[in-house]
Formats: structure tokens, C-alpha cells, sequence
């Protein structure tokens, strides 16, 4: 009868923490469900809305201590900032500006950061070497790359990105934008882009709340073994 009880006991036990395991993952993982017809229509349209999302951001970009990334058009260096904590001591992230003077600022800003490392970049390449990077972060900056020419980028990114990097995208989604539709980029033309300069999307989110999404890209030859960049395995 003893063990019976014990036994009962184990049972309710294990049930009560498999749900509350269940709950948590739950409320950890985002849904897409639309549960308030309303939540969707309430966004703000501000250029920095989607800088209140910088955790969640920040977690899909999984970034390692220690990893190189690429802050391309890093401007005054807000992401840049963020991306130093994570990278840490061991790590680097170039901070790239076509512009002259945000170099000088973001110098100046990062002088004590050893991690960061600010530079001119070219407009039409990030300007580093071969397989020197594990992430590019292109924030806003998208639509600002010439448009005859974006194929290409793709292209020289894949040459700066080691074969097991990726890139992410964060940019205004005009289709859903309530101000400045012309300060973003229509996520089926980034996605056709990126396909014609070799990379494949592997996880697209947007940001409720905000008109931003973000899309991360891997090398397309990631995919077939006899290209792996992994040796085949
Ligand atoms: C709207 S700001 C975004 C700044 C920052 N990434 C952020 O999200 O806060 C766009 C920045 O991209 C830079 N930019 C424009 N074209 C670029 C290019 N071809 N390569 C690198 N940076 C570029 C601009 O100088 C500007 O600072």
C-alpha cells in the first residue's frame, strides 16, 4: 500500500513538471497565432521601434564569444555596441561606414573597445578579406546599397563570409509600413535577391509591434555535400 502511495506521489510529480516545462517552452517560443484581431494593426512606425526587440534580435543572431561579425553601415554604432558585448574580448566587430565623419564618431565612440574596429568602407563591397567573417549585420542599410547592383553584393559578401557564416537582414517591410515605405526593402525582392548571389533565407521573423523584419541567410552551397564547406560530412 506504501508503495502504491509513492508511486502516486513520483506520478503527480513528474506530470506537474512536465507541464510546467511544456508551459514555459510555450511562452518562450513565438507564436504567429493571431489570438487579438487588433494586436497586429497596433504598431509603431518609428525608424527605432524595432530597437525595443534588441534582446529577442540579439538571440537569434546566436552570436559566440569570440565570433568576427560585420556591423555594415554601422551609422552611430547603437547595434555596434551590442554586437561588442556579445562577440566579448576575444571576438571583433568591424564597424563599416561609407561615410567619413561616422567613422571618426564611431572611432571616437569605441576607442576604449578594443573588440570594435571602425573603417571606410567601398559602396559596392564590405572591403575585407576572404572568409574573414562569421555574421554580417546589415541594419537599415539595405535599401541604401545601389539597386543594379545588389546581385553582386551578394556576391562579395559570400567571399568576405567564412562558408559556415550568415547574414542577417533587419529592414523596414514597406507592405506593412505606416511611415517611411521607401526606407525598406519588400522581403520577396531581398529574398530573390539573395538567391541570385547564392544565399538562401533559413529564418525569417517579424517584429510585432514594429513594420521590421529580420532574415538570416546562409550560403547556398552549405546545402549540397559534394560543395560542403564542411568537409562532406
Ligand atoms: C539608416 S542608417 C542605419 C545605421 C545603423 N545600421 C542602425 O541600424 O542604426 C544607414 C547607414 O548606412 C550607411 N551606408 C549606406 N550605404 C552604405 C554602403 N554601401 N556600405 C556601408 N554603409 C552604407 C549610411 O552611411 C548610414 O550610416
Amino acid at each position: 500500500m506504501r508503495y502504491r502511495w509513492r508511486l502516486l506521489i513520483l506520478s503527480v510529480g513528474w506530470a506537474f513538471l512536465a507541464c510546467f516545462c511544456s508551459r514555459m517552452a510555450v511562452a518562450e517560443c513565438p507564436t504567429s497565432r493571431i489570438a487579438d484581431t487588433q494586436a497586429l494593426a497596433k504598431r509603431d512606425g518609428s525608424g527605432y521601434a524595432h530597437r525595443q526587440k534588441a534582446d529577442f534580435l540579439l538571440d537569434r543572431l546566436d552570436i559566440w564569444p569570440g565570433d568576427q561579425v560585420l556591423d555594415l553601415g554601422a551609422g552611430d554604432g547603437w547595434w555596434t555596441e551590442h554586437l561588442a558585448k556579445k562577440v566579448g574580448s576575444e571576438g571583433t566587430v568591424y564597424a563599416a561606414e561609407v561615410n567619413a565623419a561616422l567613422v571618426e564618431r564611431l572611432q571616437k565612440r569605441f576607442a576604449e573597445t578594443s573588440q570594435v574596429k571602425a573603417y571606410l568602407c567601398p559602396p559596392d563591397k564590405p572591403g575585407l578579406p576572404e572568409n574573414s567573417v562569421d555574421l554580417v549585420f546589415i541594419s537599415a542599410v539595405y535599401h541604401h546599397l545601389n539597386k543594379e547592383t545588389r546581385i553582386q553584393y551578394w556576391r562579395e559578401l559570400a567571399n568576405v563570409v567564412r562558408p559556415t557564416g550568415r547574414v542577417a537582414i533587419l529592414e523596414t517591410y514597406p507592405a506593412l509600413a505606416v511611415k517611411g515605405k521607401d526606407h525598406g526593402t519588400q522581403l520577396s525582392k531581398l529574398i530573390d535577391e539573395a538567391e541570385q548571389g547564392g544565399w538562401v533565407p533559413v529564418e525569417i521573423w517579424y517584429l510585432p509591434g514594429t513594420q521590421h523584419y529580420l532574415a538570416i541567410f546562409v550560403q547556398q552551397k552549405a546545402f549540397f555535400e559534394q560543395q560542403s564547406p564542411f568537409g562532406g560530412r
